[in-house]
């Protein structure tokens, strides 16, 4: 009996670096239990929307501004989530705050990727605000999604080095690459084992110890 894969709704904005890394890592077989069957930006010019049609994916966008308020316009992206099934939802560089109509049509199903080590450097310019504090260690952290910005719990992080010299630019870019493993490992977990939310903690339950896995 074959089990139906995850569907995974991926929203964009901008480049699609990790949108892509992810449908390449799809198409090497890496996800047993998921798979990418929509993407959507809030930017109809988003580059990510070519890459995504590249691989045979459905891309579709809408532009918020085109919407009374921001419960129509994610309504409209609930209901074209619903058309593909889409059971988890990973923002990939989507630069709009996830307003209530989407955390509460997937509630603790919603994932972000963010270039720092969090509670550190949320929001805009992340690898900036790194340098410019002088932290010698920053790296990428993949979380839910909740009603703050990048405030969820966290799933996942992965650390790089703050070099002497380092620019937003080379800094973004080094931390880029783990992002792109990451992303894809995450979602592999995530579709794949038992996982569980208590309070702020994300517990895979096969890393639990004994005796607080009941
Ligand atoms: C990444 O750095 C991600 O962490 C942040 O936005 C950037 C998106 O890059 N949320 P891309 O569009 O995936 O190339």
């Amino acid at each position: 009996m074959s089990k139906t894969p995850v569907h995974i709704g991926l929203l964009i904005s901008g480049r699609g670096s990790n949108l892509g890394a992810i449908l390449k890592n799809q198409e090497a077989g890496a996800f047993s239990n998921a798979r990418v069957a929509v993407v959507f930006s809030n930017n109809p010019g988003a580059p990510g929307l070519e890459i995504a049609r590249q691989h045979g994916i459905p891309a579709l966008s809408a532009n918020p501004a085109d919407f009374a308020d921001k419960k129509l316009y994610e309504n409209h992206i609930v209901a074209l989530f619903r058309d593909h099934q889409v059971s988890l939802v990973a923002l990939a560089g989507y630069m709009k705050i996830v307003g209530k109509t989407l955390l509460s049509a997937f509630p603790n199903r919603i994932v972000n990727i963010h270039p720092s080590l969090l509670p550190a450097f949320p929001g805009l310019n992340a690898a900036n605000q790194a340098i410019e504090h002088g932290v010698k260690i920053s790296g990428c952290t993949v979380h839910l999604v909740d009603d703050g910005v990048d405030t969820g719990p966290i799933i996942a992080q992965r650390a790089v080095p703050v070099l002497p010299g380092d620019n937003e630019e080379t800094l973004s870019a080094r931390i880029l690459e783990r992002e792109h493993e990451v992303y894809s490992e995450t979602l592999k977990r995530l579709t794949e084992a038992k996982w569980e939310v208590r309070g702020r903690h994300l517990f895979f339950l096969s890393d639990l110890p004994e005796k607080i896995s009941g």
